[in-house]
């Protein structure tokens, strides 16, 4: 098991975020956390990544809690938040240079890392823009390159096409598949086609508690509905936060 989530949760204050979460996550599978807005995705994540401490509960990750091992968690993922953490200012190629420096590449070896990176993540083109100038698909491509500039064996992506047109949603979803099995993938959304598009499981959260876990076709069969958009709508029922 890559990844062991056990009674997992978050307060903040007297709201629950993440509500007693359990769930395992396989090696090489492309996870999908779906939910709507205010569900306990970003916390979940946030948990899992070391950057939020959980009230109770723990994870493990390769092994390691991340409660008690924050250190040899954070060796072996990394992420790209729904905040896109690049620096403007800096070109495209300077910003992925710049991650793998940080993570101790030679300046060699950061050299054909990027170049490696761009080609997959089809920002060649693009290498000499400075981030601020790139659209937002264009802008979340470089965020993802960058998190899998350390070699990650997770990698977290918490709402990666949000606000993207079409297109670009449709351009990073063919990008991500390739990445599909290569990586342990852990990605968070409230699109429901994203799901049906890249997962192989997917869990549904509402207000914190997990409402379901399977495959599409397993849940639909579960709950005898036609699509997974029933299946979705059943599930989150009630009022949301
Ligand atoms: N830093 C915080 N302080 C207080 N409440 C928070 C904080 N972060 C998230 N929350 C609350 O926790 C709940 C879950 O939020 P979040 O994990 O961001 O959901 P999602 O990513 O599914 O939209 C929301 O009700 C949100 O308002
Ligand atoms: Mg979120």
């Amino acid at each position: 098991m890559t990844i062991e989530i056990k009674e997992l949760t978050k307060h903040y204050k007297d709201q629950v975020a993440v509500d007693n979460l359990s769930l395992n996550i396989e090696k090489g599978e492309f996870f999908a956390l779906l939910g709507q807005n205010a569900a306990g995705k970003t916390t979940t994540i946030k948990m899992l990544c070391g950057l939020v401490a959980p009230t109770s509960g723990d994870a493990y990750l390769e092994g390691a809690s991340v409660v008690h091992n924050q250190i040899a968690v954070k060796n072996n993922i990394n992420i790209s938040p729904q905040e896109t953490a690049v620096a403007p200012n800096l070109t495209v190629v300077e910003n992925l240079r710049l991650m793998a420096r940080l993570y101790g590449y030679s300046k060699i070896q950061a050299e054909q890392r990027a170049i490696a990176q761009m080609n997959i993540f089809g920002l060649l083109t693009r290498q000499h823009e400075k981030a601020k100038t790139l659209s937002g698909g264009y802008k979340r491509r470089l965020s993802v390159a960058m998190a899998m500039m350390s070699t990650p064996k997770i990698l977290f992506l918490d709402e990666p096409t949000l606000g993207m047109d079409v297109r670009a949603r449709r351009d990073l979803w063919s990008i991500l598949r390739q990445l599909k099995g290569h990586v342990t993938i852990v990605l968070t959304t409230h699109y429901l086609e994203e799901v049906e598009v890249l997962a192989d499981r997917v869990g549904i959260m509402h207000n914190g508690k997990l409402r379901a876990l399977g495959t599409i076709q397993q849940l639909m069969s579960q709950t005898g509905r036609p699509t997974f958009e029933d299946v979705f709508l059943e599930l989150t029922e009630g009022e949301s936060r």
